[in-house]
């Protein structure tokens, strides 16, 4: 999956995240999907999810943050999002660790997948709709 328009912020931190991020998850399904198996493959997997990992950490405390900044109204309900996807994150690099079969990570990498995508287009380009609202 690529960037598209859609899932433009108009922010521009946000955006570069939002970007690095879908980068970093199609590297991991690329590894998790890769037909070797074997110490290199789970090795690629590991480095991979790691990566996601510390992305989504770091990007959703500067989201988090940013709505606070504008003074978002949603941003309860956006950080319970930003938890329960958190919680899946973890779900899934146990699965990793212990070294599961390549059969029971992939769907779980494409839930993410669609999950994250998921997550820009209905919760984050709210911001950007909030952003853009016209003055009341
Ligand atoms: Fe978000």
């Amino acid at each position: 999956m690529g960037w598209k328009a859609k899932y433009t912020t108009g922010i521009t931190l946000l955006d570069d995240e939002h970007k690095e991020l879908l980068e970093l998850v199609n590297t991991l399904i690329s590894a998790l999907e890769s037909p070797n198996e074997g110490a290199a493959t789970h090795a690629h997997v590991i480095d991979g999810y790691r990566k996601v990992h510390d992305h989504i950490v770091a990007h959703f405390a500067d989201e988090e943050r940013l709505m606070h900044n504008i003074g978002f109204p949603d941003v309860t309900e956006h950080i319970t999002q930003h938890e329960a996807l958190r919680q899946e994150l973890e779900q899934l690099g146990k699965m990793i660790k212990e070294g599961r079969t390549p059969e029971n990570w992939e769907p779980l990498a494409s839930m993410l997948n669609v999950w994250v995508l998921r997550h820009i287009m209905s919760h984050d380009v709210k911001i950007r709709t909030y952003l853009h609202r016209s003055p009341s």
